[in-house]
């Protein structure tokens, strides 16, 4: 066990195999109980798991039934976690400086919220559990030489797909993509009374294609997570990946699923990095 600066709980050491299979294969499961919860991380992340009964709509899509939160810092090599691309709430997120490879689909996704404004000063930004995630998800990215002595920049996205009758709630973009973050982390929070959702990933080649235009070989794997923090590790160079259709089971019922995105990119203006 070590003490990382993000967080106050001790973080675990990750297990070998997650790092290994990322560097393999370009991805990686994670199991809730690799992640190693103790009780005050549960009590924070029902504190978080709240949050996302507040989202506002992801405007540009209000159709898709899908809403959401951004927030971006900076962690230093040292391990602390700052306030970074928001300064306050008078700052926009802009992703185009960070993601300079993203999908074009996905440029358009993410251009259309780039005035997405948040406060990280308060409120779910500065949640412990969130914090004991990021730096969870930080210790599995391999050492890059480069990136040791450079920050990183840190995006998380708070994201629920509520679907209702006869409109289902839909992924942006709704195809292959590459986000254009070197790593990014899917951590499944919370569903209830939905079906799908399921996160496919496939070869590079699929980028801008669905799923059903694509062949089969060049499908990696579907990957359903269905408990509280089952979750995905992907390597954005290695891998494109997209969501289904989010739909509801029972009428007249609640039903959402809530999805927190964490992805990782060097803060460096020089972006001719490679991930092997
Ligand atoms: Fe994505």
């Amino acid at each position: 066990m070590n003490q990382h600066a993000v967080s106050s709980n001790p973080i675990p050491q990750p297990p070998f195999q997650i790092v290994s299979q990322l560097q393999q294969s370009g991805y990686a499961r994670i199991g809730k109980k690799q992640i190693g919860r103790d009780d005050s991380f549960n009590r924070a992340l029902n504190l978080l798991e709240r949050q996302f009964e507040k989202l506002p709509s992801d405007t540009p899509a209000a159709t898709s039934r899908r809403f959401r939160s951004i927030c971006g810092y900076t962690l230093l090599p040292s391990g602390h976690l700052l306030p970074g691309v928001v300064a306050n709430d008078l700052q926009p997120v802009r992703f185009f400086d960070y993601y300079p490879y993203a999908s074009k689909s996905c440029q358009l996704a993410l251009g259309q919220n780039a005035q997405e404004k948040t406060n990280i000063n308060n409120g779910w930004p500065n949640n412990p559990a969130l914090k004991y995630l990021i730096a969870f998800d930080h210790q599995l990215l391999p050492k890059i030489p480069d990136w040791r002595d450079h920050p990183l920049q840190v995006f998380v996205q708070l994201l629920r797909y509520a679907p209702t009758s006869g409109a289902p709630a839909i992924a942006r973009p709704n195809c292959f993509h590459q986000d254009g973050c070197p790593f990014l982390f899917h951590h499944h929070v919370k569903s209830q009374n939905v079906s799908g959702g399921c996160t496919v990933l496939a070869d590079p080649s699929a980028v801008e294609r669905h799923p059903c235009d694509v062949p089969e070989e060049s499908i990696r794997e579907l990957c359903w997570m269905e408990q509280p923090l089952d979750s995905l590790a992907i390597a954005d160079q290695r891998i494109a990946h997209h969501s289904s259709l989010v739909e509801i089971d029972r009428e007249g019922e609640d039903a959402y699923r809530d999805v927190l995105i964490i992805q990782f990119s060097p803060q460096t203006t020089d972006h001719s990095y490679t991930i092997n």
